[in-house]
């Protein structure tokens, strides 16, 4: 493989995952790789493996010319920058710009699925960012990462505490996947060989409505939980009631509107196609992880 790949995000829950499947999965050489974060100095472990760590901002615009220096292929990991303000846009779109300054040859972006349609009021900073990578004339390979497991991990503890999950997603499907085979699935992306210009949808093995994701962590807990259809109205006020912050409702409560409507509904056989390897189940997930669910 020629030339150096830089891992934007590396302290970062998927950017250090991806870094460790380039290094032991998939066996690329340690100077092969460099990792970036605004804080290197939260890398000292994958610097102990013996892979440069590079300071990488993308909002320090200045800085991204010596970061991106050498590099033949970028995974750019979006942001958690969720304002509301087009913050992560106008992050991603520096990241592009410097890229094509510093004559980065291909770029690898982490998006989300079915940008183009989706309800989700983030959407559009993954939309664009596809958009300015396309525009920029880079050859690219796009991630549309399907919603991680571990996002249940945000809802679930309280709703089996109460035995009582309020959703507004109707018989909307999910494929969940979990964060450490979308990672195995883009080292391996980034790893192998690169044709042309590719976008892949990452999901798990199978998707499952509200109810089934219920039932799957009854199996895996022994907690009773039923779900509670509501309205998006409905869904929205019981959120203020219990104390999440304003700014973050609507996007929570597009989560589930996105859901109801089928926009990520999709299976797809991306993850083994690129890493040989398929998917864990949200059953397997669940019974590995049910200590996380405080069950
Ligand atoms: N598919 C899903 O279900 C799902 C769920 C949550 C988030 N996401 C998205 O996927 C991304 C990776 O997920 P994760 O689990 O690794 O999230 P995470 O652990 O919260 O990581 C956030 C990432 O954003 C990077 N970042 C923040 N500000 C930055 C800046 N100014 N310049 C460059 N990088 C910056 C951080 O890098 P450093 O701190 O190392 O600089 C870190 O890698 C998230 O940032 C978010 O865009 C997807």
């Amino acid at each position: 493989m020629a030339g150096r790949i830089l891992i934007t995000g590396a302290s970062g829950q998927l950017g250090s995952r991806v870094i460790d499947h380039l290094l032991s999965s998939l066996n690329v050489p340690a100077s092969s790789v460099v990792a970036g974060s605004r804080d290197p100095g939260k890398l000292g472990d994958i610097e102990a493996r013996g892979v440069e760590t590079r300071r990488v901002d993308f909002d320090d615009e200045g800085g991204l010319a010596a970061a991106f220096d050498g590099i033949e292929r970028l995974l750019i990991v979006s942001t958690d920058a969720l304002d509301g303000a087009g913050t992560r846009l106008r992050q991603h779109k520096a990241a592009v710009s410097a890229a094509k300054a510093a004559g980065v040859g291909r770029i690898f972006y982490t998006s989300m699925p079915n940008p183009e349609d989706a309800l989700i009021t983030f959407a559009p900073d993954h939309l664009g960012t596809e958009e300015a990578i396309k525009a920029s004339g880079i050859a690219y390979t796009i991630f549309r990462n399907g919603w991680y497991m571990e996002n249940l991990f945000m809802s679930l503890p309280q709703a089996l505490a109460s035995g009582q999950w309020y959703s507004s997603a109707g018989t909307g499907k999910i494929a969940h996947i979990a964060r450490d085979d979308i990672a195995r699935a883009i080292a391996a992306g980034i790893a192998g060989p690169a044709n042309g210009n590719v976008t892949y949808t990452l999901t798990g093995p199978e998707a499952h409505t509200t109810d089934e994701i219920a039932e799957l962590v009854t199996a895996a807990t022994g907690k009773p939980l039923s779900v509670v259809h509501v309205s998006d109205e409905a869904l929205a006020e019981g959120m203020a009631q219990a104390g999440v912050p304003a700014p973050f409702i609507p996007t929570f409560v597009s989560f589930d509107a996105n859901t109801r409507e089928g926009k990520i509904s999709m299976v797809t056989g991306d993850v083994k196609d690129l890493s040989g390897q398929a998917p864990r189940s949200l059953r397997t997930f669940l019974e590995a992880n049910k200590a996380a669910l405080h069950a």
